[in-house]
Protein backbone atom coordinates (compact mmCIF):
# COMPACT_ATOMS: atom_id res chain seq x y z
CA UNK A 1 0.00 0.00 0.00
CA UNK A 2 1.76 3.49 -1.25
CA UNK A 3 1.61 5.79 1.40
CA UNK A 4 0.19 8.05 -0.94
CA UNK A 5 -2.86 6.91 -0.05
CA UNK A 6 -3.96 5.75 3.64
CA UNK A 7 -6.74 3.48 4.98
CA UNK A 8 -8.14 3.07 8.01
CA UNK A 9 -10.96 1.19 9.31
CA UNK A 10 -12.82 2.73 12.76
CA UNK A 11 -15.43 0.28 13.63
CA UNK A 12 -17.75 -0.04 10.56
CA UNK A 13 -16.18 3.36 8.59
CA UNK A 14 -13.24 2.91 6.47
CA UNK A 15 -11.33 6.00 5.54
CA UNK A 16 -9.43 5.84 1.95
CA UNK A 17 -7.25 9.41 2.47
CA UNK A 18 -5.16 10.74 -0.38
CA UNK A 19 -2.47 11.79 0.69
CA UNK A 20 0.04 13.16 -1.38
CA UNK A 21 -0.61 17.21 -0.80
CA UNK A 22 3.07 18.62 -2.88
CA UNK A 23 0.81 17.80 -5.35
CA UNK A 24 -2.58 18.77 -4.65
CA UNK A 25 -3.35 15.05 -4.51
CA UNK A 26 -2.70 14.72 -8.32
CA UNK A 27 -3.53 10.84 -8.88
CA UNK A 28 -1.23 8.92 -9.81
CA UNK A 29 -1.45 4.90 -10.94
CA UNK A 30 -0.46 3.64 -7.79
CA UNK A 31 -2.67 5.90 -6.02
CA UNK A 32 -5.64 4.31 -8.08
CA UNK A 33 -4.76 1.04 -7.86
CA UNK A 34 -4.73 1.59 -3.74
CA UNK A 35 -8.25 3.32 -3.71
CA UNK A 36 -9.63 0.28 -5.50
CA UNK A 37 -8.60 -1.92 -3.29
CA UNK A 38 -9.66 -0.06 -0.27
CA UNK A 39 -12.80 0.16 -2.08
CA UNK A 40 -12.98 -3.14 -3.97
CA UNK A 41 -12.04 -5.05 -0.67
CA UNK A 42 -14.69 -3.33 1.72
CA UNK A 43 -17.40 -5.50 -0.52
CA UNK A 44 -16.31 -8.49 0.97
CA UNK A 45 -15.76 -7.31 4.69
CA UNK A 46 -18.99 -7.14 6.34
CA UNK A 47 -17.91 -5.27 9.27
CA UNK A 48 -17.43 -2.54 6.70
CA UNK A 49 -20.68 -0.72 6.31
CA UNK A 50 -19.75 2.87 4.95
CA UNK A 51 -16.31 4.15 3.27
CA UNK A 52 -15.23 7.56 3.79
CA UNK A 53 -13.13 9.47 0.92
CA UNK A 54 -10.95 12.10 1.67
CA UNK A 55 -8.10 14.88 0.90
CA UNK A 56 -6.87 16.91 2.92
CA UNK A 57 -6.83 20.93 3.88
CA UNK A 58 -6.58 22.96 0.46
CA UNK A 59 -6.79 19.75 -2.01
CA UNK A 60 -9.21 16.87 -2.04
CA UNK A 61 -7.63 16.02 -5.79
CA UNK A 62 -6.13 17.84 -8.67
CA UNK A 63 -6.86 15.02 -10.56
CA UNK A 64 -5.35 12.76 -12.74
CA UNK A 65 -1.45 13.53 -12.44
CA UNK A 66 -0.99 15.49 -15.75
CA UNK A 67 3.08 14.14 -16.16
CA UNK A 68 1.40 10.86 -16.39
CA UNK A 69 -1.51 11.82 -18.77
CA UNK A 70 1.42 13.11 -20.71
CA UNK A 71 3.99 10.01 -20.30
CA UNK A 72 0.13 8.28 -21.86
CA UNK A 73 -0.26 10.46 -24.67
CA UNK A 74 3.63 10.04 -25.38
CA UNK A 75 3.60 6.05 -25.29
CA UNK A 76 -0.19 5.34 -27.07
CA UNK A 77 -1.67 4.37 -23.85
CA UNK A 78 -4.79 5.45 -22.74
CA UNK A 79 -6.12 6.26 -19.34
CA UNK A 80 -4.11 3.53 -17.05
CA UNK A 81 -5.42 0.59 -15.80
CA UNK A 82 -5.54 1.25 -12.53
CA UNK A 83 -7.24 4.35 -13.02
CA UNK A 84 -10.44 2.31 -14.75
CA UNK A 85 -10.24 -0.08 -11.97
CA UNK A 86 -10.38 2.45 -9.66
CA UNK A 87 -12.94 4.24 -11.90
CA UNK A 88 -15.04 1.01 -12.25
CA UNK A 89 -14.62 0.00 -8.29
CA UNK A 90 -16.78 3.61 -7.44
CA UNK A 91 -19.60 2.35 -9.76
CA UNK A 92 -20.05 -1.21 -7.76
CA UNK A 93 -19.15 -0.44 -5.13
CA UNK A 94 -22.02 -2.10 -2.75
CA UNK A 95 -20.58 0.00 0.18
CA UNK A 96 -22.05 3.32 0.44
CA UNK A 97 -19.73 5.81 -0.25
CA UNK A 98 -19.28 9.69 1.95
CA UNK A 99 -17.00 12.03 0.36
CA UNK A 100 -15.33 14.74 2.67
CA UNK A 101 -14.26 17.77 0.24
CA UNK A 102 -11.58 20.84 1.02
CA UNK A 103 -9.76 23.03 -1.17
CA UNK A 104 -9.60 21.93 -5.11
CA UNK A 105 -11.30 19.05 -6.42
CA UNK A 106 -10.18 19.23 -10.00
CA UNK A 107 -11.10 16.46 -12.77
CA UNK A 108 -11.94 12.99 -11.51
CA UNK A 109 -11.34 15.01 -7.82
CA UNK A 110 -14.93 16.53 -9.08
CA UNK A 111 -16.02 13.35 -10.92
CA UNK A 112 -15.85 10.53 -8.56
CA UNK A 113 -17.82 12.51 -6.26
CA UNK A 114 -20.65 11.65 -8.84
CA UNK A 115 -20.39 8.38 -7.51
CA UNK A 116 -20.29 9.11 -3.83
CA UNK A 117 -24.12 8.71 -1.92
CA UNK A 118 -23.36 12.00 0.67
CA UNK A 119 -21.33 14.65 0.27
CA UNK A 120 -19.62 16.93 2.47
CA UNK A 121 -17.86 20.03 1.38
CA UNK A 122 -15.54 22.41 3.07
CA UNK A 123 -16.56 26.17 2.28
CA UNK A 124 -13.21 26.64 0.36
CA UNK A 125 -13.84 23.53 -1.55
CA UNK A 126 -14.11 24.59 -5.34
CA UNK A 127 -15.16 21.77 -8.16
CA UNK A 128 -14.47 22.02 -12.17
CA UNK A 129 -13.59 19.80 -14.85
CA UNK A 130 -11.17 21.16 -17.58
CA UNK A 131 -11.55 18.30 -19.36
CA UNK A 132 -12.56 19.97 -22.73
CA UNK A 133 -9.98 22.79 -22.26
CA UNK A 134 -7.27 20.11 -21.90
CA UNK A 135 -8.34 18.53 -25.21
CA UNK A 136 -10.22 15.66 -23.14
CA UNK A 137 -13.25 14.63 -23.13
CA UNK A 138 -15.06 13.72 -19.36
CA UNK A 139 -14.83 10.87 -17.66
CA UNK A 140 -15.89 8.52 -14.57
CA UNK A 141 -19.34 8.14 -16.65
CA UNK A 142 -19.20 11.95 -15.79
CA UNK A 143 -21.00 12.07 -19.32
CA UNK A 144 -24.06 9.86 -18.09
CA UNK A 145 -24.22 11.07 -13.62
CA UNK A 146 -23.66 15.09 -14.40
CA UNK A 147 -26.62 15.66 -16.52
CA UNK A 148 -29.12 13.61 -14.78
CA UNK A 149 -27.75 14.78 -11.44
CA UNK A 150 -27.94 18.50 -12.23
CA UNK A 151 -29.55 18.94 -15.24
CA UNK A 152 -28.20 18.93 -19.12
CA UNK A 153 -27.09 22.80 -19.04
CA UNK A 154 -25.71 22.98 -15.95
CA UNK A 155 -23.82 20.00 -16.86
CA UNK A 156 -22.73 21.48 -20.03
CA UNK A 157 -21.35 24.54 -18.16
CA UNK A 158 -19.25 22.30 -15.50
CA UNK A 159 -17.88 19.44 -18.11
CA UNK A 160 -17.98 21.20 -21.60
CA UNK A 161 -17.52 25.09 -20.70
CA UNK A 162 -14.86 24.16 -18.31
CA UNK A 163 -17.10 26.59 -15.39
CA UNK A 164 -15.78 25.87 -11.76
CA UNK A 165 -18.77 25.90 -8.88
CA UNK A 166 -18.11 27.05 -5.35
CA UNK A 167 -19.21 24.68 -2.82
CA UNK A 168 -22.74 26.90 -2.76
CA UNK A 169 -23.23 26.02 -5.89
CA UNK A 170 -22.27 22.62 -5.41
CA UNK A 171 -25.09 22.57 -3.03
CA UNK A 172 -27.30 24.85 -4.72
CA UNK A 173 -26.78 21.75 -8.09
CA UNK A 174 -27.12 18.48 -6.02
CA UNK A 175 -23.43 17.84 -5.94
CA UNK A 176 -22.94 18.24 -1.91
CA UNK A 177 -25.41 17.52 0.33
CA UNK A 178 -24.00 19.67 3.18
CA UNK A 179 -20.92 22.80 3.58
CA UNK A 180 -18.96 23.23 6.39
CA UNK A 181 -15.85 24.93 7.92
CA UNK A 182 -12.94 23.76 6.26
CA UNK A 183 -11.95 21.97 10.08
CA UNK A 184 -15.37 20.47 10.21
CA UNK A 185 -15.74 18.86 7.08
CA UNK A 186 -13.81 15.21 8.17
CA UNK A 187 -15.72 15.49 11.78
CA UNK A 188 -19.08 16.02 9.41
CA UNK A 189 -18.32 12.99 7.42
CA UNK A 190 -17.97 10.89 10.10
CA UNK A 191 -20.83 11.77 11.82
CA UNK A 192 -22.71 10.98 7.88
CA UNK A 193 -20.96 7.82 7.75
CA UNK A 194 -21.97 6.43 11.35
CA UNK A 195 -25.61 7.34 10.83
CA UNK A 196 -25.85 5.48 7.38
CA UNK A 197 -23.28 2.17 9.07
CA UNK A 198 -25.92 2.31 12.30
CA UNK A 199 -29.31 1.36 9.64
CA UNK A 200 -30.15 -1.94 9.01
CA UNK A 201 -27.74 -3.34 6.69
CA UNK A 202 -29.88 -4.98 4.61
CA UNK A 203 -32.52 -2.72 3.89
CA UNK A 204 -29.86 -0.10 3.73
CA UNK A 205 -28.45 -2.37 1.01
CA UNK A 206 -31.61 -3.25 -0.63
CA UNK A 207 -32.57 0.62 -0.73
CA UNK A 208 -29.55 1.88 -2.16
CA UNK A 209 -29.79 -0.80 -5.34
CA UNK A 210 -33.33 0.27 -5.85
CA UNK A 211 -32.20 3.67 -6.17
CA UNK A 212 -28.78 3.50 -7.79
CA UNK A 213 -30.17 0.67 -10.55
CA UNK A 214 -27.66 -1.22 -12.15
CA UNK A 215 -23.91 -0.72 -12.35
CA UNK A 216 -24.28 -2.19 -15.93
CA UNK A 217 -24.99 0.86 -17.60
CA UNK A 218 -22.23 3.38 -15.71
CA UNK A 219 -19.62 0.73 -16.24
CA UNK A 220 -20.37 1.08 -20.03
CA UNK A 221 -20.68 4.43 -20.25
CA UNK A 222 -17.30 4.76 -17.98
CA UNK A 223 -15.82 2.36 -21.18
CA UNK A 224 -17.36 4.36 -23.78
CA UNK A 225 -15.44 7.19 -22.29
CA UNK A 226 -12.25 5.64 -21.81
CA UNK A 227 -12.38 4.87 -26.07
CA UNK A 228 -12.45 8.33 -26.71
CA UNK A 229 -10.36 9.55 -23.61
CA UNK A 230 -7.89 7.44 -25.28
CA UNK A 231 -8.06 9.16 -28.74
CA UNK A 232 -8.03 12.49 -27.52
CA UNK A 233 -4.79 12.01 -25.11
CA UNK A 234 -2.54 11.49 -28.32
CA UNK A 235 -4.35 14.61 -30.01
CA UNK A 236 -1.83 17.68 -30.74
CA UNK A 237 -4.38 19.50 -28.38
CA UNK A 238 -3.93 17.33 -25.24
CA UNK A 239 -0.74 17.27 -25.48
CA UNK A 240 -0.13 21.03 -26.05
CA UNK A 241 -2.09 21.66 -22.76
CA UNK A 242 -0.49 18.85 -20.76
CA UNK A 243 2.72 20.30 -21.84
CA UNK A 244 1.94 23.67 -21.25
CA UNK A 245 0.55 23.03 -17.58
CA UNK A 246 4.24 20.88 -16.81
CA UNK A 247 6.36 24.01 -17.99
CA UNK A 248 4.28 26.98 -16.89
CA UNK A 249 6.60 27.49 -13.86
CA UNK A 250 10.14 27.66 -16.00
N1 LIG B 1 -0.76 16.70 -12.05
C1 LIG B 1 0.51 16.83 -11.67
N2 LIG B 1 0.93 17.78 -10.82
C2 LIG B 1 0.01 18.63 -10.34
C3 LIG B 1 -1.33 18.55 -10.70
C4 LIG B 1 -1.72 17.54 -11.60
N3 LIG B 1 -2.98 17.34 -11.97
N4 LIG B 1 -2.02 19.54 -10.07
C5 LIG B 1 -1.12 20.20 -9.33
N5 LIG B 1 0.10 19.65 -9.51
C6 LIG B 1 1.36 20.06 -8.86
C7 LIG B 1 1.90 21.34 -9.46
O1 LIG B 1 2.66 21.06 -10.61
C8 LIG B 1 2.73 21.85 -8.31
O2 LIG B 1 3.93 21.11 -8.27
P1 LIG B 1 5.33 21.87 -8.00
O3 LIG B 1 5.16 22.54 -6.67
O4 LIG B 1 6.33 20.77 -8.02
O5 LIG B 1 5.46 22.86 -9.12
C9 LIG B 1 1.93 21.44 -7.09
O6 LIG B 1 1.08 20.39 -7.51
C10 LIG B 1 1.05 22.54 -6.53
O7 LIG B 1 0.25 23.04 -7.59
P2 LIG B 1 0.07 24.60 -7.90
O8 LIG B 1 -0.44 24.72 -9.30
O9 LIG B 1 1.32 25.33 -7.56
O10 LIG B 1 -1.05 24.98 -6.84
P3 LIG B 1 -2.19 26.08 -6.99
O11 LIG B 1 -2.83 26.15 -5.66
O12 LIG B 1 -1.64 27.34 -7.59
O13 LIG B 1 -3.23 25.48 -8.05
C11 LIG B 1 -4.60 23.79 -9.03
C12 LIG B 1 -3.92 24.29 -7.76
C13 LIG B 1 -5.20 22.42 -8.75
C14 LIG B 1 -5.72 24.78 -9.45
C15 LIG B 1 -3.58 23.71 -10.19
O14 LIG B 1 -2.46 22.97 -9.70
C16 LIG B 1 -4.10 23.02 -11.42
O15 LIG B 1 -4.80 23.59 -12.23
N6 LIG B 1 -3.70 21.72 -11.58
C17 LIG B 1 -4.04 20.96 -12.76
C18 LIG B 1 -5.43 20.38 -12.59
C19 LIG B 1 -5.81 19.56 -13.81
O16 LIG B 1 -5.91 20.06 -14.92
N7 LIG B 1 -6.07 18.26 -13.59
C20 LIG B 1 -6.43 17.31 -14.60
C21 LIG B 1 -7.90 17.36 -14.83
S1 LIG B 1 -8.40 16.21 -16.10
Amino acid sequence: MSDLVTVADAGPIRTVRMNRPDKKNALTASMYDAMAEAIESANNQADVRCVVIAGGPGAFSAGNDLQEFLQAATSGEGLGAAAVRFLHALARSERPLVAAVQGVAVGVGTTMLLHCDHVIAASDARFSTPFVSLGLVPEAASSLLAPRLMGYRRAFALLVMGRSLDAAAAHTCGLVNTVVAPGDVDAEAMKAAREIAALPAEAMTAARRLMRGTSDEIVERIDEEVRLFKERLQSAEARAAFAAFLARKS
